[in-house]
């Protein structure tokens, strides 16, 4: 099975997408991450990513899909993806539906969580991340049990570069004019549902779940 989550910076794909991962069996790919951790390891790609990534800006397309086409092809192996962050431009839509077409099946649905910039720039700014299991926490909605410091690993809790408010309005602007224009692309297709992003994670979960339910051979 392969899904999509679409939706802007902070809307809640990664902290939906571990969840419906999980929940369902497949691998959870989150663009965002494996160019963190390109970045961590100080790799040519991840000293490539850094300057876009910290202005708020997108990864040059030709990067993005090779990176992704490597990590794909691993996930399909073990049964299927759940892709966060990817596609993120027409141009990667596009390749995506290339590498896809010369295989057995294509994409179950592509789920896009709607949330206003007014939600969307609260929850990044209050985001905070361990630097060494990667769990995300929210300042207010889903704090540590220790402030500041992770449950799992007891480590102190950082922000994201990209996540200072100086950073937040450019990244807001490059999702409305690059990434938003590829739901026309895939409500087209047919694949596109759209979830309400706004309330308690629990409840978007369920209604992720609810959608899930309805597609073909999902339990
Ligand atoms: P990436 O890491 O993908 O960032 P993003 O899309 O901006 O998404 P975020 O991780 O910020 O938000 P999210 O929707 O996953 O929200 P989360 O669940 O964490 O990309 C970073 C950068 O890498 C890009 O700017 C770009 O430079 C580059 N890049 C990546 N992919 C690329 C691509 N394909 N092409 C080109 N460049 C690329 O939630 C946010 C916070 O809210 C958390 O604190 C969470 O606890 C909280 N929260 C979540 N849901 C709820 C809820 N329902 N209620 C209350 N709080 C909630």
């Amino acid at each position: 099975m392969r899904l999509v989550l679409l939706g802007a910076p902070g809307a809640g794909k990664g902290t939906q997408a571990v969840r419906l991962a999980k929940q369902l069996g497949l691998v959870h790919l989150s663009s965002g991450d494996i160019l963190r951790a390109e970045r961590a390891e100080g790799t040519e790609l991840g000293k490539t990513a850094e300057r876009y990534m910290d202005a708020g800006e997108l990864v040059p397309d030709d990067v993005i899909v090779a990176m992704m086409a490597e990590h794909m092809a691993k996930a399909e192996a073990a049964g299927g993806y759940v892709l966060d962050g990817f596609p993120r431009t027409r141009a990667q839509a596009e390749a995506l539906e290339q590498r896809l077409c010369g295989q057995s099946s294509g994409l179950e649905a592509v789920l896009e969580l709607k949330a206003s910039d007014e939600l969307v720039a609260g929850r990044l700014s209050g985001r905070r991340v361990c630097p060494a299991c990667g769990r995300v926490y929210h300042l207010r909605n889903s704090p540590p049990r220790e402030a500041g410091r992770c449950d799992q690993d007891g480590r102190e809790l950082v922000q994201r570069p990209d996540d200072r408010l100086e950073v937040i309005g450019q990244r807001l602007k490059t999702y409305h004019e690059q990434t938003e224009p590829i739901s026309a692309y895939y409500r087209e297709q047919g694949l596109l549902k759209e979830v309400d992003g706004d309330g308690e994670i629990d409840c978007v979960s369920a209604r992720l779940d609810e959608v899930c339910r309805h597609l073909t051979g999902v339990r």
